[in-house]
């Protein structure tokens, strides 16, 4: 939701903060602030506006030679998007930046004005800092315990006391804050992309418990004050991993990076004899066995890996497989007991309705396993099992290549469920992970499309809404495809079951309307034909994507997109490629920003 970075060492503060939060700056980027301490005391810089826009101004100021500060790139929860709203904060002594949303930061506004202390913006990170200048008397620890027992909500904190120059404090409660220390000094950040220039050996600061970075070292404690040692994580990829490598957007690369991150996501749990096996991750059989129900929860594009993989779960296993939308079943009531599985999928593992799924559904004594790809995610360190999927960073707001690798571990664990409870023989399993691993070089075929889809999309500039229409497996398809397109495009797009149109959306299907549809599925082929015809009879420009050839006239639609051939099972990793491609280039021939779009943070850490 923000990016916070907070650096105390030997070097110029300022510039670690800006690369920091250029890092960051997906996680939101509609304004940004550093402040840092210097020799007249503490002094800060904000912008409404991109880091960018933060970095000219602080060209101004020629006496910025603090070694120590933080720095936030915001995404707006609490007021409008101003200079004055953005962070971070200051009130008295206490100078501070915020991650989350505080639930009564109201009541605790009303507390104080009765002690004379007013907020200067509609944030409600400000009215932390007045709270904490109130507390403060002195002992930094002490004010930082007692204000977090006032707060009721989601928070990542960075906070500095004018008393103790260079010393940072943080605390955090759900929003993840992640902290190293390199010869250069000490760090915190709001993910590793900001720290692995500096240490590939970092630790997640756990909940309630408050850091000190000095320049010399960081100190943990509990409410306690016990001193506190962190379990220490270590990334594995470099930080070249997470920059554009020549590709115009960071989502372009990240769509071309798939069959690398496919193969990366199955290999290591494919056997040399060909089956599946998750012993490297300690997913015990049992919890296949036990199982007689599976919830599957989520949000946005990680929901629709999960739709697609509970067709693959019910084809295989026969028991009953729902998928729910996070933020619905969190307030559900919904009934769960041991023998619920319930998966989480998230690509940040730090989306807030996914971790509210996770925490409700362990304290019903379901099973929980995650599919995630942010290691040291909150989401991943809760589960009781996690399946990483190998995808590496993933910077784009729009995720491409999380959705395929979320894919690739869906239908590995529908592999291995099926093989332990004996729906599917060895053999069976060994050609089904034969047909997976092929599916790579479809997926790398399926990538030269991107020409033909961005002459297509050429038709798309000037439209403002459009429908993708599917059937059987293409259908979930339809909602991933009609997310990526409105959420970097801006066009307003829907997805229907092609069976579905006739009782009440086809009345929208007039001349020159862009209709999507997906006909990969032989088994419902000749009904999705009739469906496109209907679309058609009624003027709809058609863009048809099929599974290899298909006995349509072509009459029928405007423009084919023809995937790879792979069975028909297989077919959303081809056919997400060509709707990222789709959902690209449309944005591009709009004009709009492919990597940030308007309204959107990487991850939503807050309700
Ligand atoms: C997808 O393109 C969006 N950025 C969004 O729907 C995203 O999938 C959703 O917010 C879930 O994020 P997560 O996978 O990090 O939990």
């Amino acid at each position: 939701m923000c990016g916070i970075i907070g650096y105390t060492g030997s070097l110029k503060a300022k510039n670690i903060l800006l690369e920091g939060l250029t890092a960051l700056e997906y996680r939101g980027y509609d304004s940004a602030g550093i402040s840092m301490f210097e020799k007249d005391g503490i002094r800060t810089i904000k912008a409404a506006g991109k880091v960018a826009d933060l970095a000219k101004k602080t060209e101004e100021y020629q006496d910025l030679n603090g070694t120590s500060g933080i720095g936030h790139t915001r995404w707006a929860t609490h007021g409008g998007v101003t200079e004055c709203n953005s962070h971070p904060h200051t009130y008295g002594k206490v100078t501070l930046i915020h991650n989350g949303i505080i639930e009564n930061y109201h009541e605790l506004e009303l507390e104080l004005a009765a002690t004379g202390r007013y907020p200067v913006s509609q944030t409600d990170t400000e009215i932390v800092a007045m709270l904490l200048d109130s507390l403060y008397t002195g002992n930094a620890i002490a004010a930082i315990k007692a204000a977090a027992a006032q707060l009721d909500g989601a928070y990542a904190f960075c906070i500095m006391f004018a008393d103790e120059p260079e010393v940072i404090y943080c605390l955090r409660n759900a929003s993840p804050l992640l902290a190293c220390k390199s010869k250069e000094g000490t760090f915190v950040a709001s993910d590793v992309v900001a720290l692995i220039g500096y240490s590939k050996d970092y630790f997640a600061l756990p909940e309630q418990q408050i850091a000190r970075l000095t320049k010399d070292s960081i100190t943990v404690t509990n409410d306690m004050d016990e001193v506190v040692i962190p379990k220490m994580l270590h990334v594995s990829w470099d930080i070249t991993a997470a920059q554009k490598k020549g590709y115009p957007h960071f989502m372009l690369k990240e769509i071309h990076e798939q069959p690398d991150t496919i193969l990366s996501t199955i290999l290591p749990r494919i056997t040399k004899e060909g089956i599946v096996d998750f012993t490297v991750e300690q997913i015990p059989d049992t919890i296949f066995k036990d199982v007689n129900r599976i919830i599957i929860t989520a949000c946005g594009t990680a929901m629709h890996a999960g739709l697609i993989g509970r067709v693959m779960l019910e084809k295989l296993l026969r028991i009953p497989v729902e998928v729910e939308i996070a933020s619905e079943f969190r307030y559900m009531d919904p009934i769960m007991d041991h023998y619920t599985l319930v998966i989480t999928i998230s690509q940040s593992g730090e989306t807030a309705d996914t971790l509210a799924a996770l925490r409700l559904a362990k304290s019903e004594g379901a099973t929980t396993l995650s599919i995630v790809n942010v290691k040291g995610s909150t989401i991943d360190r809760e589960s009781d099992y996690v399946l990483y999927t190998q995808a590496g960073p993933e910077i784009a707001v729009a995720s491409t290549k999380a959705y395929t690798a979320q894919l690739s571990c869906l239908y590995l664990l529908t592999y291995r469920f099926a093989l332990v409870r004996g729906t599917i023989t060895t053999q069976q399993c060994k050609e089904y992970v034969t047909e997976l691993r092929n599916v790579i070089p479809a997926v790398k075929e399926a990538l030269t499309l991107n020409k033909h889809i961005d002459d297509i999309c050429s038709n798309l500039a000037d439209k403002e809404d459009l429908f993708f229409i599917g059937r059987g497996i293409d259908y979930p398809l339809c909602w991933e495809g009609s997310i990526k397109l409105k959420e970097i495009s801006y066009i307003h797009s829907e997805a229907y079951a092609a069976g579905e149109l006739k009782h009440g959306t086809l009345s929208l299907i007039t001349d020159g309307v862009p209709v999507v549809a997906i006909a990969t599925q032989s088994k419902v082929l000749t009904k999705m034909i009739s469906n496109i015809r209907e679309v058609r009879a009624r003027g709809a420009f058609v863009i048809l994507i099929t599974n290899g050839e298909i006995e349509l006239e072509a009459s029928a639609y405007d423009y084919p997109i023809v995937l790879p051939k792979t069975p028909d099972y297989l077919t959303p990793f081809t056919a997400a490629v060509a709707l990222q491609l789709l959902a690209y280039y449309s944005c591009v021939h709009r004009g709009y920003d492919v990597d940030q779009p308007r309204n959107l943070a990487k991850a939503v850490t807050v309700e």
